[in-house]
C-alpha cells in the first residue's frame, strides 16, 4: 500500500451536507434515506425492479426482475423489451425537453472567434442518431452485429453509440490513445463489422491522427470481419482513403433516410463490449446488456449527482472508458440532462482551460479523476483564481483512491467550501457506481467513498469469504447481483466465472482491498491483484510484460507499480536483456517507446531497470514484492531466504536508468 493510500486510514475531518444543498437535494431527508436503504437491503432485486419501472420506458413491461439461475451470468428484467436510445432521446423529445440542450460540445483549438462550440438539443441529437442509424443499416450493419468506435471526444462518438443502441448493434468503443495493435486485437475479438473513426483530433495543440492508426490496424487481412470504415472529418487533414472500404460520415448522413424507429429489444440484448485489463492474459471484453444497465446508470446518475433539469453537467472522462459510457452518454441522457463534452487537454492553450470552460458554460456539476486534481494542485491556484466558479454546486471523483490532501483542495479551491464531493467507486465490470455518497444526506470524510448505493450489497471479507469486523482490512466483494453488472466476458463465459467468482466461490470479487469503519463507511485501498492504476487507467502488469518480451532484445521482464504523487502509480519495468546487449539509456528509451507502440502511450513505463537476472524463488516465481519495494525506493524487507541469488538484488538496487 502506498503512503498516499495509507494516509486515508487516519482522516478525521468531516463535512456534513451544506444546509442550502441538503434543503434542495433530491435526497435530502436523512430519515427517509435510511428507510429507503433498509428497504433496498431487505430485497435488492425488488428495489431495482421498482427503479427499472420508474426510470425507464419499456415497450413491453417485464414481470421478472432477477434471474440468477445461470449464475454468475445474471439476467435482469429478461421478459421486458425496451430500447436505450428511445429512453435517452425519444421520450424526452415528446416533452418540453425536445428543445433543451442535450449535448454541448467544445473543441480544443481557440480561434479568433473563440473555441468551436456545437450544441444539440434533444431533438437535434435524435435526428442525428436516427440518420446515422440508417447509415449503419446502409452499410449492412444489423441487429447484434459488432461495431468498433475509435473516435475522439466529439459529438459523433455519442451519436455513433446511440445509433448502435437504436438498431441493436453492439458497440465496442476503443480509447483513442490505444495503439493499432490494441485496436486490431479488439476488432478481431469482437469480430467487428465496421470501424467508426475520425481523420484526427486536437489534443494539446497537436493532431492525433486516428485514421492512420485504423489503417495500420486493418492492414490487409488482419481483421477479416471488418467490411467498412466510417470517417468523421474533424481536422480535415490529408488521409489515405481506401475506396469501397472507407466512407465519409458526412456522405453517409446525406445518403441516409431521416427517420429510424428504435428497435424493440429484449432487456438482455447486448448493448456494448468494453475491454479492460485483468491480472493475467489479454484485456477482457466485458459485455453489458440493455435493461439492467440502463436502470442502474439512470438511477445512480440522478441520486449520486443530485441531477436536476437546470444542471449543466461535465464529466472530463473519455468516452473510451466506462465512465464515458455510463456518465457522459447513457446516464445523463437517459435522465434528460444537459451534458458538456470537451475535446482536448486541460492545459491547452493555457492551464486555466477547464476553469475557463466552467465559467463560460456555467457548469454546475463537475466530475473528474484524482490524478487530474493532483495535476491542478501542482499548477498552483493562479489559473483557477482568474475564473468565476460560482456556478458549481457538486463535485465528483472517480477512477482511483483520492488522497485527503487532494480532496480538501478540491473542496476548498474548486468548490470554495460550498460543494459536496462525491467520491464514486466502481469498475468497468460494475457498469455503474456501486459505492458513493448520496450528497444531500451523507457527511463526507475525505478519502472514503462512504456507503454502497441502495440495493448494492458490498462486504469486506478474508481469503475464505468471511466478513471482516470493523476496521479490519480485507477484500472488497459484492454479495448480491446488481442490474448494471457485466453479464460475461465476450466469447469466454468460463473466464468470466473464473476471473470474478472463483476467489470467493459464487461471490463477485472486485480485485480491490478495502476497510469498513465503525460508521459502515468503505475505504478503498486499491488493487490487491497485479493490476496497476496509472492516472486512473487500468493496466495489467502482464500486458506490459508481454509487450516488453516481444522486443527482440528482451529476455525477461517483470512489471510493478510504484507510488507517484500525481499519477497514483507509475510503471516500473525490471528487464533482463539478451546476452551481450548494451543496457544503455537509449535502449531503455527504445523499450518505453516499444510498449507505447504495442499497447498505447498510457502503458509506457516511467522507468526501466536492467538487471542480469530477476529475483526468483527457488521454485522459479518472480518475487514481485521485492520488486515493488525496490521500485518504491524502500529497503527490501521481510524474508528473502527463498531468493535464489541475493546478488541479483544488489544489481537491481543499483540499476535505476
Ligand atoms: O481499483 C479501483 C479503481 O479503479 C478500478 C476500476 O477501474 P476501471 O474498470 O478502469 O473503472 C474506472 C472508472 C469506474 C477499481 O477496481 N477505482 C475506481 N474508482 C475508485 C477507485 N479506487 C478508489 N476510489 C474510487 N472512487
Amino acid at each position: 500500500m502506498n503512503d498516499q493510500i495509507s494516509n486515508l486510514l487516519t482522516e478525521s475531518r468531516s463535512f456534513p451536507p451544506p444546509k442550502g444543498f441538503a434543503a434542495g437535494a433530491i435526497l435530502g431527508d436523512a430519515v427517509a434515506v435510511a428507510a429507503l436503504r433498509a428497504r433496498a437491503a431487505a430485497d435488492p432485486a425488488a428495489f431495482w425492479g421498482e427503479v427499472a419501472r420508474e426510470d425507464l420506458r419499456w415497450q413491453k413491461p417485464f414481470t421478472q426482475t432477477l434471474d440468477w439461475s445461470d449464475a454468475p451470468h445474471a439476467k435482469w428484467f429478461a421478459d421486458g423489451t425496451l430500447n436505450l436510445s428511445d429512453n435517452c432521446l425519444d421520450r424526452h423529445c415528446e416533452t418540453w425537453r425536445r428543445h433543451k440542450a442535450a449535448l454541448i460540445w467544445e473543441g480544443e483549438p481557440i480561434g479568433d472567434q473563440g473555441p468551436e462550440i456545437r450544441t444539440f438539443t434533444y431533438q437535434q441529437l435524435r435526428d442525428a442518431v436516427m440518420r446515422f442509424a440508417n447509415g449503419l443499416k446502409l452499410l449492412g450493419v444489423q441487429c447484434g452485429d459488432r461495431v468498433a468506435i475509435y473516435l475522439p471526444m466529439i459529438p459523433e462518438a455519442a451519436i455513433a453509440m446511440l445509433a448502435c443502441a437504436r438498431i441493436g448493434a453492439v458497440h465496442s468503443v476503443v480509447f483513442g490513445g490505444f495503439s493499432a495493435d490494441a485496436l486490431g486485437d479488439r476488432c478481431r475479438d469482437t469480430e467487428a463489422k465496421l470501424v467508426i473513426t475520425a481523420d484526427a483530433s486536437y489534443r494539446r495543440g497537436s493532431l492525433i491522427r486516428l485514421k492512420d492508426v485504423v489503417d495500420v490496424a486493418l492492414a490487409e487481412g488482419v481483421c477479416p470481419s471488418v467490411q467498412g470504415v466510417v470517417v468523421v472529418r474533424r481536422a480535415h487533414c490529408p488521409i489515405a482513403w481506401q475506396p469501397g472500404r472507407d466512407h465519409a460520415w458526412h456522405d453517409l448522413m446525406a445518403a441516409a433516410q431521416p427517420h429510424c424507429p428504435p428497435t424493440e429489444l429484449p432487456a438482455e440484448h447486448p448493448l456494448f463490449i468494453l475491454y479492460t485489463s485483468g491480472s493475467t492474459g489479454k484485456p477482457k471484453g466485458l459485455l453489458h446488456t440493455t435493461g439492467g444497465y440502463a436502470a442502474h446508470v439512470t438511477r445512480t446518475m440522478r441520486w449520486v449527482f443530485d441531477l436536476r433539469d437546470d444542471d449543466l453537467y461535465w464529466c472530463t472522462a473519455d468516452v473510451g472508458w466506462v465512465t464515458g459510457h455510463s456518465y457522459i452518454v447513457y446516464g445523463p441522457l437517459s435522465n434528460g440532462a444537459t451534458v458538456l463534452m470537451y475535446e482536448g487537454a486541460p492545459q491547452s492553450p493555457e492551464k486555466d482551460r477547464f476553469w475557463d470552460i466552467i465559467e463560460r458554460h456555467k457548469v454546475t456539476i463537475f466530475y473528474t479523476a484524482p490524478t487530474a486534481l493532483r495535476t491542478f494542485m501542482a499548477w498552483g491556484e493562479a489559473p483557477i483564481l482568474k475564473h468565476d466558479l460560482s456556478s458549481l454546486r457538486l463535485l465528483g471523483t472517480v477512477g482511483e483512491p483520492i488522497n485527503p490532501a487532494a480532496w480538501v483542495w478540491y473542496h476548498e479551491v474548486i468548490g470554495q467550501g460550498r460543494c459536496p464531493i462525491v467520491d464514486t467507486w466502481w469498475q468497468t465490470e460494475t457498469g455503474g457506481i456501486l459505492i458513493a455518497p448520496l450528497p444531500g444526506v451523507e457527511t463526507l470524510v475525505p478519502g472514503t467513498a462512504t456507503q454502497p448505493f441502495p440495493g448494492i450489497v458490498a462486504d469486506i471479507v478474508d481469503n475464505v469469504g468471511k466478513s471482516q469486523p470493523t476496521d479490519a482490512g480485507g477484500l472488497l466483494v459484492i454479495r448480491h447481483p446488481w442490474p448494471g453488472m457485466a453479464r460475461t466476458i465476450w466469447g469466454d463465459r468460463d473466464r468470466y466465472a473464473d476471473a470474478y467468482f472463483s476467489k470467493i466461490p459464487g461471490i463477485y470479487f472486485t480485485g480491490d482491498g478495502a476497510r469498513r469503519d465503525a460508521k459502515g463507511h468503505f475505504w478503498i485501498m486499491g488493487r490487491v491483484d497485479d493490476v496497476l492504476n496509472v492516472s486512473g487507467h487500468r493496466i495489467g502488469t502482464s500486458e506490459v510484460e508481454s509487450a516488453l518480451v516481444a522486443h527482440a532484445l528482451v529476455a525477461e521482464a517483470a512489471v510493478v507499480g510504484r507510488p507517484d504523487a500525481v499519477t497514483g502509480q507509475a510503471i516500473v519495468a525490471f528487464v533482463t536483456t539478451l546476452g551481450g546487449t548494451d543496457n544503455s539509456p537509449a535502449l531503455a528509451q527504445a523499450l518505453r517507446a516499444h510498449v507505447a507502440k504495442e499497447i498505447g502511450g498510457l502503458a509506457r513505463p516511467a522507468e526501466i531497470r536492467f538487471a542480469a537476472a530477476l529475483p526468483k524463488t527457488r521454485s522459479g516465481k518472480i518475487m514481485r514484492r521485492l520488486l515493488r519495494e525496490l521500485a518504491s525506493g524502500n529497503g527490501v524487507s521481510g524474508d528473502v531466504t527463498t531468493l535464489e541469488d541475493l546478488s541479483v538484488l544488489e544489481t537491481l538496487r543499483n540499476s535505476e536508468d
